[in-house]
């Protein structure tokens, strides 16, 4: 946010800019340090799942203003890519090549960033890379990567957390023939799921307001919606079922978990397939993660019930103190597959410390509450090594097939970070403080990390794509208010 935007929140004019100062930081300690979570209300799990629909390759994007239901018995104001809230599922062979027409129907700046998609950097929908309102772009580029799910929203600075919000981002599938051959559940035993939390006006419009101390948390709603729809119902077959999960909210972080208790599989994480399965409980999922999920409804009789929901966690003064359902299973048929967890996962070499050339060390701990603000300088209370986002200051020079180590330091802070960096995929070295080693589904590929107060996170990549990419904060308001830089592969 910028400084004078910043004073009119508060309610100042620019005439008052002299005196700022001081208001700002007696304003900054109520506002900022004590704002948390809105409480979940309860939905009642009725509506039908939303199944965004699946093409290929000439798909056309158009991202506008339509009405939509988010809250069931509602129709509001949201934007989409298609016909809908978000966009329809992209599913895309490896080693094809795609081609996607994206034209601006909004009235202000927006361009589509691939997440997760490792494709040159011209195509990578940077912030200086904007599609003017009522133009158009043609996003072309060729998939090469493992099987993975990917997925795709706008990127203007400053704008990002707002338009992402309003409902543009989609999924993107890569399909390899080596994943094929594991015959996971497919079709429709196989569910994408963009959880989202979000706010509502009376008529049903989705409203996006942060005030300062949700700048300072990031911006989190009230409801907790799938796919674009609050409080969703999926029937389901007695069996096992693939859930490829988003966590495509703002700010929330979810600990997701089954009401039933019952233990699920991890398989895959941001960048495709872990190389083995890992069951667990429960999962702390950040804002730009993914995860794919087996989940086992086959030991469920008819009409049982089961809710996908989100757990109590700690480390996070600022959420995660209350435990909520994001959406219901209820089997209605029952099963006759016998599904067989494939005894061989695709290989994941991980890449040897010893082929890193540098390591880079970011310290992401310095907020308004760590004392590393500096007054006179009010963009960004939120950034990266005491910067904030500068678009035509190249911040990191990497070398063009490179390896490197870098480190995100948050022992400092006391917000929650999950670090993402565009043109690459990672893998996690380790984590130092706070929960301490790693998450089961940060044992493959990933471009996300989520970096807790108190932790230190290193992650390792080769820089295969020439060119000006960014990194930065997936929590959006974060993101917004500066806290993202640019780097340079030559
Ligand atoms: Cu999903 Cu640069 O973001
Ligand atoms: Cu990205
Ligand atoms: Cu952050």
């Amino acid at each position: 946010m910028k400084r004078n935007e910043f004073l009119k929140t508060l309610g100042f004019g620019s005439a008052v800019l002299g005196m700022s100062e001081v208001l700002l930081s007696g304003c900054m300690d109520m506002s900022g340090m004590d704002a948390v979570a809105p409480e979940i209300r309860l939905g009642d799990f009725t509506t039908p799942l939303p199944i965004p629909p699946t093409f290929g390759s000439g798909t056309a994007l158009n991202a506008h203003n339509l009405d939509a239901s988010v809250l069931a018995g509602k129709v509001g104001g949201v934007m989409g890519y298609g016909n809908s809230i978000l966009g329809p599922t992209i599913r895309i062979q490896q080693g094809s090549t795609v081609t996607l027409p994206f034209t601006n129907g909004l009235s202000e700046d927006t361009n589509i960033h691939w997440h997760g998609l490792l494709i040159p950097s011209n195509m990578d929908g940077h912030p200086d890379q904007m599609v003017k309102a009522g133009k158009s772009f043609n996003y072309s580029f060729t998939i090469d990567q493992p099987a993975g799910m990917a997925w795709y929203h706008p990127h203007p600075h400053m704008n990002t957390g707002r338009q992402v919000f309003m409902g543009l981002a989609g999924i993107f599938i890569v399909e390899s023939p080596e994943e094929k051959k594991l015959n996971l559940p497919a079709g429709e035993f196989e569910l994408p799921l963009v959880i989202q939390d979000k706010r509502v006006d009376s008529k049903g419009g989705l409203v996006y307001n942060p005030s300062m101390g949700e700048v300072m948390i990031g911006y989190m709603g009230d409801i907790i919606t799938v796919n674009g729809a609050s409080a969703p119902l999926q029937k389901v077959t007695a069996r096992m079922y693939r859930l490829r999960v988003l966590n495509g909210s703002n700010a929330r972080i979810y600990n997701l978990a089954l009401s039933n208790d019952s233990s699920f599989t991890i398989i895959g994480s941001d960048g495709g397939m872990l190389t083995s399965p890992e069951t667990v409980k429960s999962l702390l999922l950040a804002p730009g993660e993914r995860v794919d999920l087996l989940v086992d409804f086959s030991t469920m009789a008819q009409r049982d019930e089961v809710y996908l929901q989100s757990n109590v966690f700690t480390g996070a003064d600022s959420q995660g103190k209350q435990s909520f359902r994001i959406m219901k299973f209820v089997v209605d048929k029952t099963g006759t597959e016998r599904f067989q967890m494939p005894g061989v996962f695709p290989n994941v070499p991980s890449i040897p410390m010893s082929s890193a050339s540098r390591t880079r060390k970011f310290d992401i701990g310095v907020s308004m509450g760590g004392g590393g603000h500096k007054m006179g300088k009010m963009k960004g209370m939120h950034s990266i090594n005491g910067k904030t986002y500068e678009s035509g200051r190249i911040d990191e020079s990497v070398m063009l097939n490179s390896t490197e180590i870098w480190e995100f330091d948050n022992s400092k802070g006391d917000e929650p970070h999950p670090m993402h960096i565009h043109g690459v995929s990672f893998q996690v070295l380790g984590r130092v403080g706070g929960r301490g080693g790693l998450s089961p589904h940060e044992k493959g590929w990933k471009d996300t990390v989520l970096v807790m107060p108190k932790e230190v996170v290193r992650v390792i990549m080769r820089f295969q794509h020439a060119g000006k990419f960014v990194f930065h904060c997936h929590n959006l308001e974060h993101e917004d208010d500066g806290m993202m830089l640019n780097f340079e592969v030559k």
